[in-house]
């Protein structure tokens, strides 16, 4: 799993808008935080699946996965 100060130079990487709420969860069908969800892009998952199979977001009903697919396109 990629430390925090990983996540932290990766979210200073993302749009302003996107930098806020690191904290709270982004896929909530699954209680995945959006801190949780840059950890795996970080530590290579570089496509929603891939993400999915990380940490579970976008495994509710998907609503969450444009922001999924937006950060994976800031980070990648
Ligand atoms: S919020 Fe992530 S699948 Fe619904």
């Amino acid at each position: 799993m990629a430390s925090r100060e990983k996540i932290e130079q990766a979210v200073k990487q993302l749009p302003p808008l996107l930098q806020k709420d690191v904290d709270d969860k982004l896929c909530v069908c699954n209680e995945v935080s959006k801190a949780t969800i840059i950890g795996c892009i970080v530590d290579g998952a570089d496509s929603v699946e891939a993400v999915r199979q990380c940490c579970y977001a976008t495994d509710g009903n998907g609503c969450c996965t444009r922001q999924v697919e937006r950060l994976i396109e800031c980070l990648t």
